[in-house]
């Protein structure tokens, strides 16, 4: 019998089962602990089955040195990673141990809405313990989905406490021979607002009609982490915004990258670009080459300004939400540390053909989508004039067809739109064609912008969703009901 000190314990239960070292933790009245930095724990599926239990759960974490008590699921911030293939069945046995109503969204996956899968009409009550099963088609693409809580008036907060982990589908993607070959890492971008007390801000102390920004923001759950990669190497970066309302805007030092891959799967060919938006809820993936002449490359998150409603003056909503945004400075997210080697390593050249993507065809239904806010029991944000109803179906759409849905934002803030279950394309900007064909699930649509947009429902029916994921304004009604059916 080997016998583990209590650090070696408490790392043990960490790569066990995270509901047990939440519990250690919880019960641990030593404040000085360091608590070891691990990696999140990955989860895949074996012989097309992947079980795995999450516990949602406040409990201390250590961000830059400092305890702050964050919601989790399993203890670790991000969450664990899932991986599955398509084809395969997963079955997550979630527990809800935090002081309110929750469930879980596994966003960009092409699964069911209903029952016990991607249905994000459940509530699961605190204490609770809720079986779910998720039977990803066999035509599922490789893709970086993510799971987190997604009950209307709760999201937000619990997004922001920390809730989000990856769901990763494996397939053809990750077997091309450069990106197989390659370094795969991992970038979860979330931001918290915590006091002296490392205690979560109070939403109500919160901007919420620009959408809640938290001043910390970790990539992985650290700051500034250090990335390494060999001359020679090339680095698959697979980033995903989990922020409640943070827009990233990423540049390597104005050093190129090349995109692969957007939220639902590779694009046609590598895209050379020196910026890359993300808005919350997107995915990017994008590879970087060890050949460059410097020892370190660092990604950056440059100023965004998305709007705002500065003419509402200082009131409630005021003060720091308004123009201390446009005005923020830039921030180091991580740093990438090339190692020069004296071996004559050649990189191996990205194909030029990723993935075989097919424009879809014309529609057979036009729908429009006005975004904006008003007035409705107080500050509302509104669909089509309207604040989200549970009861009320907003768009009925019929399987196996094409639908194009012009997004048309007539407001003062940037919203990026989202919509479960099935991807989309996207077709124009203001009239002016979109010339990346890509699968999105989640699409900017800025201030006096309109955005039109393709998707065919496919496999499934039944009740869903779209929304804006700035989930403050998702939570604050805009919102809609989507039914597909037969
Ligand atoms: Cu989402
Ligand atoms: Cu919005
Ligand atoms: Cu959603």
């Amino acid at each position: 019998m080997i016998k583990l000190n209590r650090r070696q314990l408490m790392i043990f239960s960490l790569f066990s089962t995270g509901g047990i070292i939440a519990q250690k933790l919880l019960s641990n009245k030593n404040n000085n602990l360091s608590w070891a930095k691990s990696t999140p724990a990955v989860y895949k599926s074996k012989n097309g089955l992947l079980e795995v239990e999450l516990i949602a759960q406040e409990i201390p974490v250590n961000i830059g040195g400092k305890t702050a008590y964050l919601l989790t699921y399993n203890g670790q911030i991000p969450a664990p990673r899932l991986e599955a293939k398509a084809g395969d069945k997963v079955k997550i046995k979630f527990t809800n141990k935090l002081n309110n109503s929750t469930n879980l969204h596994y966003h960009g996956l092409h699964i069911s809405p209903n029952n016990n899968a991607d249905n994000v009409f459940l509530e699961i009550k605190p204490n609770q313990t809720f079986n779910y099963e998720l039977n990803i088609p066999e035509n599922h693409h490789s893709m970086m989905g993510w799971y987190h809580p997604h009950l209307h008036g709760y999201t937000a907060q619990q997004l922001s406490g920390g809730l989000a982990g990856l769901f990763i589908i494996r397939g053809k993607l990750d077997e091309i021979p450069a990106i197989k070959s390659a370094k795969e890492k991992f970038i979860v971008l979330q931001d918290f607002s915590f006091d002296n007390n490392g205690r979560l801000t109070d939403s109500r102390m919160m901007s919420l009609m620009m959408g809640r920004e938290g001043d910390v923001i970790t990539v992985n759950g650290e700051i500034n982490p250090q990335i390494s990669l060999n001359q020679g190497e090339w680095l698959r970066l697979r980033i995903l915004n989990a922020s409640t309302s943070r827009f990233y805007n990423l540049s390597l030092d104005n050093n190129p990258f090349y995109l692969i891959a957007t939220d639902g799967g590779a694009i046609a060919s590598p895209q050379e670009m020196t910026r890359l938006l993300l808005t919350p809820g997107q995915r990017a993936e994008i590879m970087i080459t060890g050949e460059n002449k410097q020892s370190s490359l660092k990604l950056i998150n440059l100023p965004y300004n998305r709007g705002g409603m500065g003419m509402m003056g200082n009131g409630m909503m005021g003060g720091g939400m308004m123009g201390r945004r446009n005005n923020n400075p830039s921030q180091i997210l991580a740093t990438i540390n090339l190692n020069q080697s004296n071996q004559n390593n050649q990189s191996v050249s990205l194909p030029n053909q990723l993935n075989s993507i097919t424009a879809l065809p014309p529609p057979s239904q036009v729908r429009s989508f006005t975004l904006n806010h008003g007035m409705a029991n107080g500050m509302a944000f509104l669909i089509n004039g309207k604040s989200y109803n549970h009861q009320r179906i907003d768009t009925e759409v019929k399987l196996n067809t094409v639908e194009e849905w012009e997004l048309i934002n007539t407001g003062m803030m940037d919203h990026p739109f989202h919509i479960h279950v099935n991807s989309f394309q996207v077709i124009s900007r203001n009239d002016i064609p979109e010339n990346l064909l890509a699968w999105r699930d989640t699409v900017l649509v800025k201030r006096g912008e309109r955005v039109k947009i393709r998707i065919r429902f496919n496999d499934f029916t039944g009740k869903t969703v779209y929304h804006c994921h700035i989930l403050d304004h998702e939570d604050l009604g805009m919102m809609g009901n989507l039914q597909i059916n037969t």
